[in-house]
């Protein structure tokens, strides 16, 4: 039978510890209804002996989780925090007290200054004490990963016969490799007399990136309850990422022969909510939850999630409560990417229009980052109408400033394929451009309007211009463009303009170029 596997999330205790993470009451409310929608099993509620307000809050912690899962909380092998987290948890249904000491040559001696015989003592004293408040005692080896085992197992051992039920074997410092400590794991379930009785605990710290694959290993060697906490936050480095750890028994739950009962569609909300009330952003690039973890910005693999998303995702955005997956469209996009953008966004040009659109496309992608849904848009409304171009921009060359006159040179290639340059001065750069358009392909219009509005964002926003001309009939025609020069963007809306009045007109008027 699959063995069903505890989770134990610590993002209210370990995850607080966080540098520069303190949350008030409400805080820790708000993440403990989504721990609950979550279905953790376990919540360690805070360390009530560290400070009145870590007492309160576990009180009121213990009120709100009622039934629905375990509260626990968190003391050092001390009469005073045992008596302390007892008190806290006095109103909760199911209350579990987590205590014990650290147990590593280095802990012992240059922290607890104790000798192992003391520490040995200590620890059957701290779980005896916890056990007259609550049934659910668990014991931590702090530093377990650094600690000679012949000890370790005599620590573990004699807590359980003082009554623990949970043994909880940390590697406090994250520096095993996940087969060190999954080795530790078996070799603890070998040795540890009357371990068999009890759920043993893996808690692992993220100092060396393993925390995830440390907890996996663990669990893989016979633990059944991993520690964990939202986004991995924790000390240092962080503990393991409760989202990473669920997913990944999800996903190997056969060779794991585990399951959990974590409900993962809401994985995502709970990554933003932690994330914003903690004030500690989530790496865009973070497993599961990142803003990056279901994007795709290269052709190959844009194309081949278009075709089938199994080709690069191992897990559907949904089944963890994030939007679709999000093609990011660069200059590695290939036209399966943009076709399939401009569809989400309501177009669906003909072939002819999308190779000018393609076109268009990389020529911004190149210059820009990455192309946004406004850019895309910009496109459309300049190409997106099919407009037949009569006269297309090939060249614009403009010098202006102060106290220079501003002129413009101009090619542009005619209905007939040949190439047309006039030169021309104006008041700006813009107007200067605009009479050297008109020189080649006198266009007998009115400039009505003319208006330039920044359309995306940054300094290297796209600047649309939209402009109209009106004929000698008073009719009016309308053009639009974008680009990152607004003098280029002006040239182009102007041109789009005049090609409409041209087409209308059934004149194609040709200028001449000298
Ligand atoms: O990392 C650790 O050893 C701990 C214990 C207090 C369980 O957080
Ligand atoms: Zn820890």
């Amino acid at each position: 039978m699959t063995r069903v596997i505890k989770i134990f999330d610590t993002t209210l205790r370990d995850g607080e510890q966080s540098p520069g993470v303190s949350m008030a009451l409400p805080e820790k409310l708000s993440i403990a209804r989504e721990l609950l929608r979550l279905k953790v099993d376990i919540i360690e509620a805070g360390f009530p002996a560290s400070s009145p307000g870590d007492f309160a809050s576990v009180q009121e912690l213990a009120r709100f989780i009622g039934s629905e899962a375990v509260v626990c909380a968190l003391s050092r092998a001390r009469a005073s925090d045992i008596r302390a987290a007892g008190k806290a948890l006095v109103h909760a249904e199911r209350a579990r007290i987590h205590t014990g000491l650290g147990v590593s040559p280095s802990h012992l001696k240059d922290k607890l200054h104790m000798s192992e015989d003391d520490a040995l003592s200590s620890a059957v004293k701290a779980v005896r004490l916890a056990r007259n408040y609550t049934g659910d005692v668990q014991f931590y080896a702090e530093d377990a990963g650094r600690a000679e085992r012949g000890y370790l197992a005599t620590v573990l051992a004699a807590a359980l016969k003082a009554g623990a039920t949970t043994l909880n074997v940390p590697d406090t410092t994250g520096a095993l490799l996940p087969e060190q400590y999954g080795e530790l794991i078996s070799w603890l379930l070998a040795h540890v007399e009357g371990i068999e009785e009890a759920t043993v605990a893996v808690h692992c710290h993220n100092d060396l990136g393993m925390a995830t694959a440390a907890s996996i290993a663990g669990i893989a060697a016979g633990a059944t309850q991993i520690e964990c906490t939202i986004n991995g936050i924790g000390e240092r480095a962080g503990n393991a990422a409760l989202e990473e750890v669920a997913v990944a028994l999800q996903l190997h739950a056969r060779e794991l022969d585990a399951s959990s009962g974590i409900c993962l569609k809401e994985l995502t909300r709970a990554s933003r909510l932690v994330s914003s009330l903690t004030g500690m952003a989530v790496p865009a690039n973070k497993a599961v939850v990142g803003a990056n973890a279901f994007a795709h910005s290269s052709g190959i693999h844009q194309d081949g999630v278009l075709k089938n998303p199994g080709t690069y995702e191992i897990l559907s955005p949904a089944s963890v409560g994030a939007q679709d997956m999000r093609l990011v469209l660069t200059a590695r996009s290939g036209r399966a990417a943009l076709r399939h953008r401009l569809g989400a966004l309501g177009y669906t040009p003909d072939k002819s229009s999308f190779k000018q659109i393609y076109h268009r496309f990389v020529e911004i992608a190149e210059k820009k980052h990455e192309v946004y849904d406004e850019d895309l848009e910009a496109i459309m409304a300049e190409y997106g109408s099919g407009l037949e171009q009569v006269w297309k921009l090939r060249i614009l060359q403009v010098s202006c400033g102060t106290p220079l006159i501003a002129t413009a040179t101009v090619v542009l290639e005619g209905p007939d394929g040949e190439e047309y340059s006039t030169c021309a001065s104006g008041t700006g750069p813009i107007d200067a451009t605009f009479k050297a358009i008109d020189q080649t392909a006198a266009p007998q219009a009115d400039l009505l309007r003319f208006a330039v509005q920044a359309i995306t964002r940054g300094s290297d926003a796209l600047g649309e211009v939209s402009v109209q001309l009106s004929d000698r009939e008073g009719r009016v025609f309308s053009g639009r463009a974008a680009d990152g020069d607004i003098i280029v963007s002006s040239a182009k809306a102007y041109l789009n303009a005049l090609n409409r009045l041209l087409l209308t007109a059934g004149s194609n008027s040709k200028g001449s170029n000298d």
